[in-house]
């Protein structure tokens, strides 16, 4: 019969100093192949670049929210920032706060509302202006020019936004959505997703009017190729109208929207800024939003305010 071999033996000592030596071997080209096959993995899954266009115009938050948004970006992977500022030149305080970030790669740019939108300072209400669609324009213009490939998103510098969005909106293919919290009477704003059929079917906002996507900003992202697809999609100088109008003219249907954020369940984005309710918002769900997720959304907001 077989057995192990005497370790005192010489044969036997011999035997067992062989065994280690493979097993060190085994154990060493295996982790070898590992780290080829870690190597070859991110070769293959290189991240799709996101173009964060941010709007912004000179005010006493300014530098402040830009901070904090400079601050979120930094820790995002593969992004590029377009910053573009609602003016006639670009601002040194931006341009040293983009110095200091400058390891988050960024393009600097300009363009000022033109004067028949901007209203009369003391007469046009604040929020009768197409605010930041100039400067978007001017951001889809330079993306059409310089990039290919990649996704676009348009951060707000007022918002605030979790990590975990970007990573949701990476892998874009057309549109992809999700809800954004502490926005409109209802606290929420979300596409609405059909639990059967796992389309979006409709939107849920506090102002859906004769929008087709009643949907904020900050709730989307498109792949760039859809913007070489449609050459004349734009931002509208338009208030209240810029994000459905713009989602019309990139001439999508309901089925091409890619719900994110588990099913439109969880809120990675708030709308900081209209964060003044002074009670918890509440809304009775109608019948048609009961087994979808804005279901789950409504106890979220329902959990805004801390216990007194
Ligand atoms: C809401 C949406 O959140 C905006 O994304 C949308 O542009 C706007 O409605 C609209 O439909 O017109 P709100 O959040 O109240 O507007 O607007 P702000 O946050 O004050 O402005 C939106 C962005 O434009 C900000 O990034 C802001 O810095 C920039 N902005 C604002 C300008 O570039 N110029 C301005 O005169 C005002
Ligand atoms: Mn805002």
């Amino acid at each position: 019969m077989w057995g192990w071999p005497n370790v005192r033996s010489k044969p036997g000592a011999f035997f067992y100093v062989l065994l280690l030596g493979l097993a060190g071997f085994v154990y060493n080209y295996n982790s070898n192949s590992n780290l080829l096959t870690i190597l070859n993995q991110s070769e293959e899954t290189e991240l799709p670049v996101i173009y964060v266009i941010t709007p912004t115009y000179r005010r006493l938050v300014q530098l402040a929210e830009l901070t904090q948004l400079a601050q979120t970006l930094s820790q995002v992977p593969s992004v590029h920032w377009i910053v573009v500022e609602d003016s006639e030149e670009l601002s040194s305080g931006v341009t040293h706060l983009l110095q200091r970030f400058d390891a988050i790669p960024h393009t600097h740019l300009h363009g000022r509302m033109p004067e028949l939108f901007r209203g009369n300072a003391s007469s046009t209400p604040y929020t009768s202006r197409p605010r930041g669609a100039s400067n978007r324009n001017r951001a889809l213009h330079w993306i059409r020019e310089n990039v290919q490939s990649g996704v676009v998103y348009f951060a707000d510098d007022d918002n605030t936004y979790d990590l975990r969005l970007f990573h949701e909106m990476r892998h874009t293919k057309k549109v992809s959505m999700w809800p954004v919290g502490l926005i409109g009477i209802y606290g929420v704003s979300s596409p609405v997703v059909d639990p059967d059929t796992g389309h979006v079917k409709e939107f849920f906002d506090g102002w859906v009017g004769d929008r087709t996507y009643a949907v904020d900003m900050a709730s989307f992202a498109i792949n760039v190729q859809l913007l070489h697809q449609n050459p004349d999609a734009m931002m509208p100088y338009r208030a209240g109208y810029q994000e459905d109008f713009f989602l019309k003219s990139l001439n999508l249907t309901l089925e091409d929207i890619e719900p994110r954020a588990n099913n439109c369940t969880q809120i990675l984005v708030w709308h900081t800024q209209n964060a003044n309710y002074k009670s918890v918002p509440s809304f009775a769900l109608k019948s048609r939003f009961e087994r979808t997720n804005v279901q789950q959304l409504r106890s979220q907001t329902l959990n805004l305010l801390p216990v007194a």
